[in-house]
Formats: structure tokens, C-alpha cells, sequence
């Protein structure tokens, strides 16, 4: 039988092209070899956005962007998260066999709780106990599909390890192998994108290129890019430049050593440079750029493709969550 690959990705902001390298492309390649369950985590991100109209504007960006760049419905089952109603009963149950000290230990919450006592404030102060309780929704996302890999960002590992150590505690509490373990996934080569201003690339600090942005913002974008302040004649060094750290990820193995040659002697110019990476991008992106855009104006197609995938998902999360409701002793005997 296949192994089991699963991955959540929240709707918080538009995807950009960190996002890009780092997951999309990845999963997708992944999903040739592994069952795969990719969905929107769209109840994860209410624990920091408190708009639904942005919250359903941005689940629909990241599923037609998913799509536009080539998830295939037909072999991976693509859902909304807040479809699955097994998710949310399986989220108490796991909570209950968590040792609460395991979540205080869960990096997204201290770092807020240690960003308060630094500021002389309470330690919970603004904290919502969604963001506490975060990691164990997420252990049922993953738990109830059987997941054996998660591929995911360093950042979500912590989250991943979580996951294993509520299965094991569920599985000592009934006695039974219930929940499969599952692996956290990090490619070693999933390598951190820069964003504009040599940062990772991350909405978080509004540094990024989005992947669809029509050809004209696009290339505006991409000649906010920071540089050093060499002249064009000046020898550059393409090791310590945001233009040709984004430049790399997508160009081929000869035009890459082409413009390091061009770097290293000196004659390109920066802006040269923004031009030449504006162009690979327009080139990589624009026929998904089509699709996207089709997509996004076809929203009752998508809701239908997310609806489809929910009721696949559902033929597994039901009969899991029979079972752990007979092993809790939950409903008639
Ligand atoms: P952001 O930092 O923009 O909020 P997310 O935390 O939502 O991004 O990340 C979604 C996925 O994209 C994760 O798997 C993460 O590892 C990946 N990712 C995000 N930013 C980058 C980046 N700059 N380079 C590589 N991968 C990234
Ligand atoms: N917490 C993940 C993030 O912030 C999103 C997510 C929710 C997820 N559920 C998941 C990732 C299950 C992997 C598996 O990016």
C-alpha cells in the first residue's frame, strides 16, 4: 500500500514564491509517489485572522494557486479543512491525552509568552487560547488520515513531534495501536528564499514576490529587490546578492553560470539583472498565471473541486473516528 502524505497550509496571505520552492513544488513532486492529502488549513488561521471575508478570500487564493500550478484533484485528495467535522471531534479527544506541559513547551506560544514577560506584561496577555491549543488540531489533522510523512518548514517540525508523542499517548491511554506515528518531512534542500529585502521571504515581514501578480506589478516588485551599491562595471559577488539568490532557484544550470561569470568579471548591472530574473519569472509563471486567474473567476467550479475532495477525505476520517469513538466509549455500546 501507498504511504500516506499529508500537509496543511493556512490561508493567511497570498502565496508567494518562498512558498513556492519551499512547499508547493515539493508536495506536488511528492504526490507522484505517496498518497497525498493537502488541504486548506482554514480554522488554523482564525487563531490570527478575524475576518471571514479574508479568510475566505485567501482559502480560495491558496486553493486555485495549488491547482494553477499543478495539484491534480483526480490523485491528490484536496480539501478545506473546516469540511472535515471528524477533525474538530478528534481535536478534544487528543486533547485529553495531552500533558498540557507539552503544549506550554510549543515554540509559537512561548515565543509570544516570552515576548510579554520581556515587556514587563502578563505572560498570557493577548494570548487567544486558540494559538495554545494549535498543535493539537493539527495532530488531528494529521492523525486522522494516517499520515506516515508531513513534508513541512523547519518551523513545523515542533508541531510534527507533537503530533507522534499525542498518538503515542492516545494509543497507551486505549491500550490499542489507534493513530499511526507520522514523520515530520524536511528536504535538505529546502532552502530558505530571500525576500526582497534578503530576509526570508515570509508575509510576515512584507518582503515578498507573490507567485501570480500581473506582469507589470510583478516587475516592480522584483526592482524593489535590495542591492549593494556597486556600479555596473564593478565585479560583483553573486554569493551575496538577493537579485541572483532568488535568480538560482529558477534558472537553468548554464544561464546560472553564465551570470556568475558576468558577476565575477564585472559589466552587469543590477538593474540588468532585476530585468533578466523579472523575464524568468514572467516565463515560469504566466501559463499558471492563466489558470489562476481562470480559477479564481470560476469560484463555484473550485468550491465544487474542494467539496469532492472533502467527501474522499471524509470516506477515511468517519470510519477512523467510529473506531475511536467505540475506544473511548463515546455514543451506544
Ligand atoms: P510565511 O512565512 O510567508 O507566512 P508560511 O509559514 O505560511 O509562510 O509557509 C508555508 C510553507 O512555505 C511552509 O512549508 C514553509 O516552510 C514554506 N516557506 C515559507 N517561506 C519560505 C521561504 N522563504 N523559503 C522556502 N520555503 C518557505
Ligand atoms: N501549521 C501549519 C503552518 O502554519 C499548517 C498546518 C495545519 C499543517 N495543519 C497541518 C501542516 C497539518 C502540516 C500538517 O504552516
Amino acid at each position: 500500500m501507498k504511504k500516506v502524505s499529508l500537509t496543511g497550509i493556512k490561508p493567511t496571505g497570498t502565496p508567494h514564491i518562498g512558498n513556492y520552492l519551499g512547499a508547493i513544488k515539493p508536495a506536488i513532486e511528492l504526490a507522484r509517489e505517496y498518497k497525498a492529502y493537502y488541504f486548506i488549513a482554514d480554522y488554523h488561521a482564525l487563531t490570527t485572522v478575524k475576518s471571514g471575508p479574508e479568510v475566505q478570500r485567501m482559502s480560495y487564493e491558496v486553493a486555485c494557486t495549488w491547482l494553477a500550478l499543478g495539484l491534480n484533484p483526480d490523485e491528490v485528495i484536496f480539501f478545506r479543512q473546516s469540511d472535515i467535522p471528524e477533525l474538530f471531534e478528534l481535536n478534544w479527544i487528543l486533547s485529553c491525552s495531552t500533558a498540557k506541559g507539552l503544549l506550554n513547551r510549543a515554540h509559537a506560544y512561548k515565543n509570544l509568552v516570552d515576548k510579554n514577560v520581556e515587556a514587563g506584561r502578563t505572560p498570557d496577555d493577548g494570548v487567544n487560547a486558540g494559538v495554545f491549543n494549535y498543535p493539537v488540531l493539527m495532530a488531528a489533522d494529521i492523525l486522522m488520515f494516517g499520515s506516515d510523512v508531513v513534508p513541512v518548514g523547519l518551523d513545523q517540525k515542533q508541531h510534527v513531534e507533537i503530533a507522534r508523542d499525542i498518538a503515542l499517548a492516545v494509543n497507551k491511554d486505549y491500550g490499542k495501536k489507534l493513530l499511526n506515528l507520522p514523520e515530520p518531512l524536511i528536504r535538505e534542500d529546502v532552502m530558505t528564499v530571500p525576500g526582497l529585502d534578503g530576509r526570508k521571504m515570509s508575509k510576515n515581514y512584507g518582503n515578498t514576490i507573490p507567485i501570480f501578480l500581473p506582469p507589470n506589478e510583478l516587475r516592480k516588485r522584483v526592482m524593489r529587490i535590495v542591492t549593494d551599491s556597486k556600479q555596473p562595471s564593478d565585479p560583483k559577488d553573486p554569493e551575496n546578492d538577493n537579485i541572483f539568490a532568488i535568480y538560482r532557484h529558477f534558472a537553468s544550470p548554464e544561464a546560472i553560470s553564465t551570470v556568475r561569470g558576468e558577476y565575477e568579471r564585472g559589466g552587469k548591472s543590477y538593474a540588468e539583472m532585476k530585468q533578466q530574473l523579472f523575464e524568468l519569472l514572467e516565463e515560469t509563471f504566466s501559463e499558471a498565471r492563466v489558470r489562476y486567474d481562470e480559477l479564481m473567476s470560476n469560484k463555484p467550479h473550485v468550491t465544487e473541486l474542494l467539496l469532492q475532495g472533502a467527501e474522499k477525505a471524509r470516506a477515511i476520517s468517519r470510519p477512523l473516528m467510529n473506531q475511536i469513538r467505540k475506544a473511548v466509549g463515546a455514543g451506544p455500546a
